[in-house]
């Protein structure tokens, strides 16, 4: 039906007969002179419709936006002053010598070149939404992001092994989405937050490197950076150790980025450990962009009168932090308002500030509504550690560490790209050494902080029982930019240090036998030591195409409220089907009785 791409022809086709086919992306008729944009997946050419060709013109002034066409033209020179160097085929145009309506369209629901469109009417109309040129290049960016992943991952002798989606539900953090079964009445599948369990097997089975590009499914708030079913590069490797899967994974990256955006990433990444991570950022996926970081002055706090910084500075796993803006003495009242506000999203409770007018003044050249409840040893501790010059702000948080860390954290990331102080480019970075558990306070138990199947830090067996908060993991995060794109670790292979993680998670003999037998049975059968990682396709995507939401790289994505606005699913289904699957609904009414 074509011999060319629109938007691929150019100079080199100047004097030759096409053929071509595409959308009506614009209709503009010059009086007497009919203009078409002929749009394709590779770009836009303009087509000549000359009234000399009655049969053709007729057909021209028939045509609408988004009319399924085919054009049989010749290409020739545009005229002088009316190239367009912004578009490859910018200094052709196709003299159209027969034109056939393929299929007409109704009239769009939006304009594809409108840069206002609201979420919800792109997301109803999907497919127009996915003719956007900018949807094109995602999509594709996406693609190339795959291929490159799936040649470097063979080249390294890695094995695509499809790993089932109906399987039993295993507790990895988020909640399941369950499968009703047929054939068993009352029984469920899940199907997998993550192939976690099953790329351990296969290392047990002796395949050595394993990778997936595989869907998870989580039923967990959503946000941009998270979607129910969202795709990971599942990857598992046996007989390396830590530091030889981290090369290998930062490899691949550097040769995705390389690929995608023609960057060179460090070599190696830098590496940071939690403890430092949150200590400097208050976050453990820190955006390197952002120069600043928080000062420690929890020690310095004890002292002090003010009960808001004595009270957390006292507390066992309380904090006290600042975070000084350069030149943040500008900031209005409202501005402060606003991020006191915004740290209380947080949980903080307050964003006490001083503002350093003149420093050497000494506290006269300081303006703030607790320099009352200061002494000077303690303003000249906050003035050095900080290392302030005039015209910069401090803000300070005092609480407990988490809410510190994250009220703080988030503030640094928001003032630091608001006030232009982020740098341009990419800061990926490793975040190692991370606590094996973290303390659940509403439950009042031990989490896995990564999974369950993470290996104890060298030596660090014997604390996961007597002081598990000790613990440390052999566990990897990737970060970029400020989001985690990848995590994993090494995994536990013997049978008893697996038993001692699920004791010290509270998960009793019968109960680990119960729901990971196949999995401690499978590392008495000859388990090699073993680790891998996983990255978030989506999330990678989305960053290498500047998209604010994964939303923007998924071709048919969830909303917020995990729907699908074309589609319309969820919906309900019959009262036979419901019967033959052994389930009851229970309306949201009976069920709040
Ligand atoms: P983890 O839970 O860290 O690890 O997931 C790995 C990576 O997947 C991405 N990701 C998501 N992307 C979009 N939407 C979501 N809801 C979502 N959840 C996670 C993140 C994350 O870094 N089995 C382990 C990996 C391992 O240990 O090898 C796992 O699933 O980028
Ligand atoms: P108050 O004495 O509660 O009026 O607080 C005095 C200042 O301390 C105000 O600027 C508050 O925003 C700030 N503040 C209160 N609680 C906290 C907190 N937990 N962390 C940091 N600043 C706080």
């Amino acid at each position: 039906m074509r011999t060319e791409y629109c938007g691929l022809i150019s100079r080199q086709h100047l004097d030759t007969d096409v053929e071509l086919c595409g959308w009506v992306h614009r209709r503009r008729d010059h009086g007497g002179v009919i203009f078409i944009d002929l749009r394709d997946r590779e770009g836009i050419v303009q087509i000549v419709c000359d009234p000399d060709r009655p049969d053709c013109f007729a057909i021209a002034e028939r045509l609408r936006n988004e009319f399924v066409v085919r054009v049989h033209g010749r290409v020739r020179p545009r005229p002088e002053g009316t190239v367009n160097a912004n578009l490859v085929s910018g200094e052709i145009e196709v003299l159209a010598e027969r034109v056939e309506i393929l299929n007409a369209a109704l009239t769009p629901p939006f304009q594809l070149d409108d840069e206002h469109l609201s979420e919800t009417v792109r997301l109803e109309h999907r497919v127009v939404d996915l003719r956007r040129p900018i949807m094109q290049r995602n999509l594709r960016m996406r693609h190339r992001v795959a291929m490159t992943t799936r040649q470097f991952l063979d080249r390294h002798g890695f094995i695509d092994i499809e790993t089932p989606m109906l399987t039993r539900s295993t507790p990895e953090g988020a909640r399941d989405y369950l499968v009703p079964s047929r054939v068993h009445a009352g029984m469920f599948y899940a199907l997998p937050q993550s192939p976690q369990l099953f790329k351990q097997m296969l290392m047990v089975a002796g395949f050595d490197r394993y990778y997936q590009i595989v869907k998870c499914f989580r039923d967990e708030d959503l946000r941009a950076d998270r979607q129910p079913e969202f795709t990971q590069i599942d990857i598992e490797t046996s007989f390396l150790s830590q530091d030889d899967i981290m090369a290998m994974m930062e490899d691949l990256i550097r040769e995705v980025w390389h690929v995608v955006t023609g960057d060179q990433l460090p070599n190696p990444f830098p590496r940071l450990s939690y403890k430092e991570a949150m200590s400097l950022y208050g976050s453990d996926k820190p955006d390197l962009r952002v120069p600043l970081k928080l000062t420690e002055l929890t020690d310095v706090m004890r002292s002090v009168d003010f009960k808001v910084f004595h009270d957390a500075a006292h507390l066992a796993d309380g904090r006290v932090a600042a975070l000084c803006v350069p030149q943040g003495g500008s900031m209005s009242r409202k501005e402060i308002d606003d991020l006191t506000e915004f740290v209380k999203i947080y949980g903080a409770r307050g964003l006490a500030y001083i503002k350093v007018n003149a420093l050497e003044k000494g506290a006269d050249g300081l303006q703030s509504p607790i320099l009352k409840f200061l002494s000077p040893t303690v303003i000249s501790a906050i003035l050095e550690r900080t290392g302030a010059c005039d015209g910069d702000l401090i803000f300070f948080g005092a609480d407990r560490a988490k809410v510190v860390n994250e009220a703080l954290g988030a503030l640094r990331a928001k003032v630091g790209h608001e006030r232009g102080l982020a740098q341009k480019g990419w800061r990926p970075l490793w975040v190692v050494e991370f606590p094996m558990f973290e303390w659940n306070e509403d439950e009042k138990r031990w989490d896995a902080m990564h999974h369950p199947f993470t290996a104890p830090a060298e030596g660090h067996d014997d604390l996961l029982e007597s002081s598990p908060g000790e613990a440390m993991a052999k566990a990897h995060d990737m970060v970029m930019n400020g989001w985690e794109i990848g995590g994993g670790s090494v995994r536990i292979h013997r049978q008893d240090v697996q038993q001692k993680v699920f004791r010290a998670l509270g998960i009793g003999e019968e109960q680990a036998r119960n729901k990971f037998g196949f999995l401690l049975d499978a590392l008495q059968y000859g388990a090699p030591p073993h680790g891998g990682i996983a990255f978030g396709l989506d999330r990678i995507v989305a960053m290498l195409a500047g998209a604010e939401s994964i939303r923007d790289i998924i071709a048919f994505p969830k909303t917020q409220r995990a729907t699908c606005l074309l589609t319309q699913a969820p919906n309900q289904v019959d009262e036979r089907q419901l019967r033959e699957l052994h389930v009851r609904v229970r309306t949201p009414a009976a069920a709040a009785q």
